[in-house]
């Protein structure tokens, strides 16, 4: 009994710890599919990824990708005025910086068109 309370509040500070950390980077064009987490996405679904070393260090993650707690959290995205919050479910390595972060189509647009390619300085947390 004593061992689960600990567990709680343990969990509920390194959930706070998680949504504290904002950084600033660039929004690229996601593609979707079976992702790390392990579930099929498509690109009119607003789901988000995240660079290898963001998802691999993510506090719990093990080498099964699919059990990464990172899988049950969103990105939340902010960039003038407009904020989109989308369920994390792949990291990337193609574009290798660590603040960068990736959209779907659907999440994309709705802060420039996909003709754009890309967005800088876009405002990011994990929550
Ligand atoms: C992503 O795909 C999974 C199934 O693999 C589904 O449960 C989930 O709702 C999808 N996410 C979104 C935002 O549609
Ligand atoms: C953001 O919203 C504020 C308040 O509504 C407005 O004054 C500002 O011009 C907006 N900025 C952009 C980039 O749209």
């Amino acid at each position: 009994m004593q061992f689960r309370l600990l567990s709680t509040v343990l969990t509920a500070a390194s959930i706070v710890a998680v949504s504290a950390q904002t950084q600033t980077g660039t929004l690229f064009n996601f593609v979707p599919g079976l992702g790390a987490c392990g579930f099929t996405n498509t690109s009119t679904q607003i789901v988000a990824s995240v660079s290898a070393h963001t998802f691999s260090t993510f506090p719990g993650a093990t080498p099964n990708p699919n059990n990464n707690p990172i899988c049950t959290h969103s990105l939340k995205i902010t960039h003038n005025n407009v904020t989109v919050t989308a369920p994390i479910v792949d990291f990337f390595t193609a574009t290798g910086v660590d603040s960068n972060v990736g959209l779907s189509a659907a999440g994309f647009v709705k802060f420039a068109p996909l003709s754009d390619g890309i967005v800088p300085g876009v405002v990011w947390q994990i929550v």
